[in-house]
């Protein structure tokens, strides 16, 4: 078996570790929905977590604490749908691990049973551990998620880098090496400095995935539509625009809307036809004019 496989089978927990052992860097990206899912995959991506920040970028939301786990259960299936390599996480939502471990456990695994995803990400550290090892002990691996946690964010006091002072990157040290022991495949760590990001990859056995987090993470994950110019409310420093999907969204419906508006569109080859003569004969019935041209 290869971490660095190009086949059609889905990758697992074991080939991300797999990567890391190896030096070759893991690539994610987030989705939710079916073509988007389809086009990460196609692309070669390690994996796709189809992450509660879509309540920002997709619904609409101020923040990520309104999604709920019928709207992750919805978009996951969209994206089940269109993968089939990468390994696919579901986010878990707000309020749906930090009740108790029972419900933490049902919840998770309704990702499992009723859409097909791989593995359930958690955001938090010592706070969470009940939960988060009921989940493992239920057999559902478990990405974890440190650093800026959005679902914190009335907490945290903003979206601000964490872990800036030495306590701070220690305690953070800390919760990375007890979601380790927990029994964590991987551990998202999100905006955080890169000589820290760095720092806590070297110490633990399992990849971790960066999100402003610096270069020296074990892997590397965006929100795509970040990545696609997609979401204009704004764009994290750390995020790279790859395209401008926004502007181009905007020509093209600018551009529809002049068409329409002008009889430009739709042109004949936009448009069906039918026979003559049963035009003709449909006129003949109506008694309207033309019915005897040819
Ligand atoms: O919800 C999400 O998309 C995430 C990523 C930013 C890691 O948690």
């Amino acid at each position: 078996m290869s971490a660095t496989t190009s086949s059609e089978r889905r990758m697992t927990t074991l080939d991300m570790r797999l990567k890391k052992e190896r030096g070759l860097p893991i690539t994610w990206l987030t989705a939710y929905d079916y073509p988007t899912a389809l086009a990460i995959d196609r692309a070669g991506m390690d994996g796709i977590l189809v992450g509660d920040s879509l309540g920002m970028v997709v619904l609409g939301y101020a923040t990520t604490l309104p999604v709920t786990m019928d709207e992750m259960i919805h978009h996951c299936k969209a994206v089940a749908r269109g993968a089939r390599r990468a390994l696919l996480v579901g986010d878990m939502p707000f309020l749906s691990y930090q009740v108790s471990p029972e419900e933490a456990v049902r919840n998770a695994g309704r990702f499992l049973q009723e859409v097909g995803m791989d593995a359930v990400k958690l955001e938090g550290g010592e706070s969470i551990l009940p939960s988060l090892q009921a989940i493992i002990a239920a057999g559902i691996p478990v990405m974890g998620h440190l650093g800026l946690t959005p679902q914190s964010i009335h907490q945290l006091g903003g979206y601000r880098v964490q872990g800036k002072t030495a306590a701070a990157a220690r305690r953070l040290i800390e919760d990375a090496l007890r979601l380790e022991r927990a029994g964590c495949f991987s551990i998202v760590l999100e905006s955080i400095p890169a000589r820290l990001g760095q720092l806590v990859s070297r110490r633990l056995g399992i990849p971790t995935i960066g999100i402003g987090a610096g270069a020296g993470c074990d892997g590397q994950v965006l929100v795509t539509h970040d990545l696609l110019g997609l979401f204009d409310r704004f764009t994290p420093k750390f995020a790279k625009r790859y395209a401008d999907f926004n502007g181009e969204m905007a020509r093209a419906f600018n551009r529809y809307r002049e068409e329409v508006e002008q009889h430009a569109f739709p042109a004949a080859e936009h448009s069906a036809e039918m026979p003559d003569e049963e035009w003709h004969a449909l006129l003949a019935d109506l008694g309207e004019p033309g019915a005897d041209e040819p």
